[in-house]
């Protein structure tokens, strides 16, 4: 037990490392990175992903970590201290707020794809999807986007199990949560890559996720493989500034941050690899979009041996992988609220509550809204508010927030500063993250927006 009042942290470093690898692995590495490489034509998509995490990404996610420890406070309280510390007249805690904003937003359709996967785990544990017929599962896929409540539904229950765990104190709640699920996922999901090793097309899959391919190098390929890196280490949204709160200054911040990105890659890539070879050894499409985890795969696994337990374990999987990520997404607003006195249940509940309401855009996206485009009148045609949202949140504010934390940690903060808040940093690679976050990554994101605008 810590002692009341105290600020709080996690037990060891091992455990700071699992949580935020926690927030790290989620729906973005699985069903996200699954289809944006699919749609986007696979090797040349997974190339530029592979740099952004290297040269952008990466770099923009151990400074936020660091303004966390070094503020030890919710975002806009660690930022507003950071700033006071030097005298900048530029208003710091928007950025934190922003980021607030960022998390309510992306728990929004979290939420709905987490619930649709708790409910086909549900299914495939009664035995469905095992020897289903096609059409019985597009008919589930149908009726689920067809009922709207049973959307909202499934997605309160995730909501619900996310304030759960956030109610506790960060020991017994989220730590605990991280200890438990990963491991079981890193299990899971290797049977899984197994299993299509032996049941796919694996030759067909690695060729598609590393063969080099005719790549249509635009700068939308950029923004999403950009935006794709920075959504699957979770950076920009405070969510691992909060963590970084909570961790002992004995972490030894790059050395976790390349196990880090080193282990999120893997889920990645391993997700491919479980995925694209049943795609392949069945002949459709790898190019089917956010559906692809839902209808393509199910379909799959109608068909093949044991598909209704490979299904089970999927989706279970994929469950975890969203639970450990949306409590880091519910812990910024949580930390913030605490600040004002606000109890860690209380205040789990109310923005679990908020992230409920706001789903019900996905929600409305997924069934009756599927030809709404809001913005169409602004030149965002055949965009749902779906997309809107995703797109907004991991496209613009994601890397934005990313290039304001480079900025503080870069330029705005002494390099002494900088430099005594990672005294165990072996100089040289102090000196490479130094220039990276200094030079590299915010002329990255800028050209990156430059080029959107132009092209
Ligand atoms: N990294 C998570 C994923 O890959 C999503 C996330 C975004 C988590 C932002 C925290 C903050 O799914």
């Amino acid at each position: 037990m810590q002692a009341k009042g105290a600020y709080p942290s996690f037990t060891s470093r091992l455990a700071f490392i699992i949580a935020a690898a926690g927030s790290a692995v989620g729906l973005g590495n699985v069903w996200g990175f699954t289809y944006v490489a699919g749609q986007n034509g696979g090797g040349g998509f997974v190339l530029i992903y592979l740099l952004a995490l290297a040269f952008v990404a990466g770099p923009a996610f151990m400074a936020e970590m660091l303004i966390g420890r070094m503020g030890k406070a919710s975002p806009p309280t660690a930022l507003a201290k950071l700033q006071a510390s030097t005298g900048s007249r530029l208003r710091w805690p928007s950025v934190g707020w922003i980021g607030l904003i960022g998390t309510l937003m992306v728990l929004s359709f979290y939420a709905v794809i987490a619930g649709q996967a708790m409910y086909y785990g549900l299914i495939a544990l009664e035995g469905g999807f095992g020897g289903w017929s096609e059409s019985a599962v597009t008919k589930l896929d149908a009726d689920f986007k067809a009922n709207p409540w049973a959307m909202a539904l499934w997605s309160a229950a995730f909501m619900a199990f996310t304030a759960a765990i956030v109610s506790f104190d960060i020991r017994t709640g989220i730590e605990r949560a991280g200890k438990v699920m990963m491991p079981l996922l890193f299990i899971m999901l290797i049977g899984l890559v197994a299993y299509s090793g032996h049941t796919g097309d694996m030759g067909a899959a690695v060729n598609f996720l590393f063969g080099f391919h005719e790549i249509n190098f635009s700068s939308r390929l950029f923004l999403e493989a950009v935006g794709q890196a920075f959504f699957t280490l979770g950076v920009g949204v405070g969510g691992l500034m909060t963590y970084g709160s909570y961790m002992g200054d004995d972490v030894r911040l790059p050395r976790a941050t390349f196990w880090i990105v080193a282990m999120d890659l893997f889920v990645a890539l391993a997700a491919g690899l479980a995925i694209f070879p049943l795609v392949f050894a069945s002949g459709v499409e790898p190019t089917a979009g956010p559906g692809l985890v839902f209808l393509t795969l199910p379909i799959i696994f109608a068909e093949v041996p044991g598909g209704a337990f490979v299904a089970f374990i999927f989706f279970l999987l994929l469950t975890f992988a969203a639970v450990t990520s949306s409590i880091s997404l519910l812990s910024p607003t949580v930390q913030r609220l605490a600040e004002a006195r606000v109890s860690r249940p209380v205040a789990a509940c109310l923005m679990a509550g908020a992230a409920v309401m706001l789903s019900l855009l996905t929600v409305y996206s997924f069934a009756g809204g599927r030809g709404v485009y809001p913005l169409a009148a602004f030149g965002l045609n055949g965009m749902t508010a779906f997309d809107l949202i995703r797109e907004g949140v991991s496209n613009f504010i994601l890397p934005l927030s990313g290039l304001a934390y480079c900025l503080i940690i870069g330029w705005a903060l002494k390099r002494e500063v900088v430099r005594a808040a990672l005294p165990m940093a072996e100089g040289r690679l102090f000196t490479l993250w130094y220039g990276v976050v200094r030079f590299i990554a915010p002329l990255a994101i800028t050209a990156l927006f430059i080029g959107a605008v132009v092209g």
